[in-house]
């Protein structure tokens, strides 16, 4: 038997095992299990669902799916940040002199902020008033203002304290540029 004739062997073979056909022979490959269209359905994304191309088809700046609410949470991510101690070391908080219900609240006291609740967040103070968060504008936020030392009247915030570090302003940021939501009672 010479190689032609061996080539035609197993072809017949193939064609005979089934397979669908000699035209079909490529039918046989999705009983690997390692290949097939059902791998290709979870192929091209990451552990957390994001195209490993790069692209962000489908999904919106901070690629979470269009659609999708708020990426930054205030109950999770901005409420710790306020009611970090004064002098913490990596930030000074704001509920020490700027939360009505703490025993003392010099913050408060003089300008009319008061951290306790977003509600009472949302209020802003004397000279911010509803500037103090603007949806969507963070630049133009007194919060973010007084953070980052480029207010217009009184002192940088936290006053007298280490200033938040920008990892933590820009997560701040984050959510007002993301609408500054969140429940009256967070
Ligand atoms: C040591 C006390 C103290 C701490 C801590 C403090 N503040 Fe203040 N804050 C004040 C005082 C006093 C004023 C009023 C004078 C001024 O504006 O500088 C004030 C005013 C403000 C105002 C102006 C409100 C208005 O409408 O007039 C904002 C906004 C503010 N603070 C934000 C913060 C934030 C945010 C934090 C936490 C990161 C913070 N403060 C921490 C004492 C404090």
């Amino acid at each position: 038997m010479g190689p032609g004739q061996s080539a035609k062997v197993r072809f017949v073979a193939a064609w005979a095992l089934g397979c669908g056909g000699w035209l079909a022979v490529a039918s046989c490959a999705p009983l690997d299990p390692r290949v097939g269209p059902l791998l290709e359905d979870d192929a091209g994304l990451d552990a957390q669902g994001r195209p490993t191309d790069g692209s962000t088809s489908g999904t919106d700046a901070n690629n979470l799916p269009d659609g999708v609410a708020a990426g930054v949470s205030f109950a999770l991510q901005i409420r710790p940040l306020i009611n970090r101690a004064q002098g913490d070391p990596a930030g000074g908080g704001c509920r020490d002199c700027h939360d009505s219900t703490q025993p003392r609240h010099p913050g408060y006291d003089m300008s009319g902020f008061d951290t306790s609740t977003l509600k009472s967040i949302r209020r802003g103070g004397n000279t911010s008033g509803l500037r103090i968060l603007i949806a969507g504008d963070p630049t133009g936020s007194v919060m973010v203002m007084k953070l980052e030392g480029r207010q217009t009247t009184g002192a940088r915030m936290p006053k007298g304290e280490t200033p938040w570090a920008p990892a933590d302003i820009a997560t701040l940021r984050q959510w007002i540029t993301e609408g500054a939501q969140g429940g009256d009672n967070e």
